[in-house]
């Protein structure tokens, strides 16, 4: 029989020990985006065209690849429903209801970005003391998506979701850090699956080539307990100021239903002008105060890695921070490929363009979003 390891006295000292990444098979790519919403133009104006010629409707206008990537930096995203979201007459994702025995499609994807996290920590599940889902949008207000995942990794512990917006997964990584602070726990999983492609509205010129599906997982440990390959979080910041610009009125007590006219807000709306110069300088702001309160010299990050929104956006916010304008090293994107993928783009970036950095290298994970919300977690790789 194996002899069981005593477990190390713990530091209280918040780490990432790893993370994991879920990434959809399909993808969309800007050109097929746009035939299909063009195609959708067409039956529209057409459907509508005595509306039209009488000047008592406005006839829609196209989308341009051209236009997509010019103001986002988006070339293509992933999916977990390709055909109905390119089919001009759904125009949505059709994910099947599964029973309530069958693993939940949220917890599906979530529990695979959570098993690569817990792999590349060389983490039994029986380590682990808790699961937040920390997400954009739940499947479901109850059972919580978080328990579901803990039951089917296998963890004993407990778990609970949160949604701070495109700053969930940042919030979750300050709300673990606090409980390894605290010494409520040990090892917490911070899963954010993001089926961002249910709340977007791939009907709407303004905004249908924003965002993508993707699920992420932050493994959060004691220092005590980690593997000797990991980041000591040197600092945790939130800040939300309450905002009407981007918002999502959908709820239990506000549902879109086929007789109920104006469902757009029950989906993703905003208003990008007004997001894009309100939380640059705010998001650059809280960066620098929580650089200056840790004594880290901003100028001397080795790297950034932002939300990942709107290409421009991270330019500005990068230029402010390092103090020149930041090449793809030192501010990675992600958007090209992925989109708009909400809390998890800070996190996919920082998993696909962390490996190659030195210990001592300092870094810095940053959300912003809806709310608005803000979150940074500065860390150093350790060794
Ligand atoms: N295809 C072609 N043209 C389009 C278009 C499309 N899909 N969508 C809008 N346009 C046109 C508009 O009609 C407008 O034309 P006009 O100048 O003749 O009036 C022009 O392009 C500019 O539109 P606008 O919406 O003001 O574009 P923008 O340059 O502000 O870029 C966003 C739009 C959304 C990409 C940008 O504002 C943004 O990324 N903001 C921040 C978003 C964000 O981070 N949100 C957080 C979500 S979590």
């Amino acid at each position: 029989m194996q002899e069981s390891q005593p477990t190390p006295a713990l530091t209280g000292r918040p780490v990432i020990s790893s993370t994991g990444l879920f990434t959809p098979a399909e993808t969309i790519t800007n050109e097929e985006l746009v035939a299909a919403f063009n195609a959708f133009v067409d039956r529209h104006n057409a459907a509508h065209a005595e509306a039209i010629a009488a000047g008592e409707a406005e006839p829609l206008a196209y989308s341009s690849v051209e236009f997509i990537e010019k103001a986002s930096g988006i070339k293509a995203r992933h999916v977990m429903s390709k055909a109905p979201i390119l089919d001009p007459d759904v125009m949505c994702p059709r994910l099947p209801e599964r029973a309530n025995d069958e693993l939940s499609v949220m917890a599906e994807i979530g529990v695979a970005a959570a098993k690569q996290a817990l792999e590349r920590a060389g983490r039994s599940p029986a380590d682990v003391d808790a699961v937040l889902c920390a997400a954009s949008n739940m499947q479901r207000p109850y059972p919580a998506m978080a328990i579901e995942i803990q039951q089917a990794l296998g963890i004993d512990g407990f778990g609970f979701d949160m949604n701070v917006a495109c700053s969930s997964a940042t919030f979750g990584i300050q709300t673990a850090a606090d409980y390894i602070r605290a010494g409520n726990a040990k090892s917490v999983l911070v899963v954010s699956p993001e089926i961002t492609s249910g709340h977007l509205n791939w009907r709407d010129r303004d905004s249908h080539f924003i965002f993508g599906d993707v699920a992420t997982a932050v493994l959060v440990e004691d220092a005590a307990i980690a593997p000797a390959q990991h980041w000591d979080i040197l600092g945790t910041k939130l800040k939300t100021v309450f905002s009407n610009n981007i918002r999502n009125n959908f709820g239990f007590l506000n549902r879109a239903t086929p007789e109920t006219e104006g469902t757009a807000d029950k989906l993703f709306v905003q208003e990008g002008r007004k997001v894009f110069k309100e939380v640059v300088p705010m998001v650059a702001q809280m960066i620098l105060d929580e650089a200056a309160r840790l004594g880290i010299d901003p100028e001397g990050l080795r790297r950034l890695w932002l939300h990942q929104a709107n290409a421009g956006m991270n330019r500005l916010i990068a230029h402010k921070v390092l103090g020149h304008e930041a090449n793809e090293d030192e501010s990675p994107t992600v958007l090209d490929t992925y989109g708009n993928t909400s809390s998890a783009g800070s996190i996919i970036a920082f998993h696909q363009h962390s490996d190659d950095l030195q210990p001592g290298d300092t870094g810095l994970i940053c959300s912003f979003g809806a709310g608005y919300s803000a979150g940074t977690v500065f860390v150093r790789k350790a060794g």
